[in-house]
């Protein structure tokens, strides 16, 4: 099961940087957990939220010898308090609910970073994945909607997906 690329690349540029030793994260709207095992992989402590009790079965069955390093949260993300200055990390991949956009930042540590990429408006030109436009992002939303975050990285694509792609860290 492999990672998003993204998740790789941004751990290689700006968490192992900033984190040479491995810290605490969330992966929100995790799914089957493809994101949260390779964090745990590399040693990380993470919380893998999602509302879908299947999905979170799954990946606590992919998790395996990592499992003891992963809180399993059976959650709806658009009503989940994480709390203040909880994570280092935080990964959002593929979910956009903007009403946990204020929530994110609020559960970040100073110092910590927020890795976000998921689909924009762009993608339904290429005849697949979410349409409705709720799940895709408008041009530089990401920016627009983590302004008080110090954006590291963002990159708005369309290649085989319409996709931005945020890396932003808390003062
Ligand atoms: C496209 S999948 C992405 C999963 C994972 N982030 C990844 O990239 O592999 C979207 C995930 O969001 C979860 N989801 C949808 N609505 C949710 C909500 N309100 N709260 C938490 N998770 C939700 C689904 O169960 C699904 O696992």
């Amino acid at each position: 099961m492999q990672p998003d690329p993204f998740l790789p690349y941004a751990y290689e540029q700006f968490i192992k940087p900033a984190f040479p030793n491995p810290g605490t994260a969330m992966d929100l709207a995790g799914g089957i957990g493809r994101h949260a095992i390779w964090l745990a992989r590399h040693g990380w402590q993470v919380t893998l939220v999602d509302i879908s009790e299947v999905a979170i079965a799954k990946a606590q069955e992919n998790a395996e010898a990592y499992r003891n390093r992963i809180t399993f949260q059976c959650a709806d993300a658009a009503q989940f308090k994480a709390g203040r200055s909880k994570y280092d990390v935080l990964l959002v991949f593929f979910y956009l609910e903007r009403k946990v956009f204020p929530e994110l930042i609020n559960a970040l540590r100073p110092g910590g970073v927020l890795i976000y990429k998921t689909y924009t408006e762009l993608q339904p030109r290429l005849g697949k994945g979410p349409t409705h436009p709720m799940h895709l992002l408008k041009q530089n939303e990401l920016l627009r909607a983590f302004s008080q975050l110090n954006v590291l990285h963002y990159e708005e694509t369309i290649r085989d997906r319409g996709v931005a792609q945020l890396v932003a860290r808390k003062s």
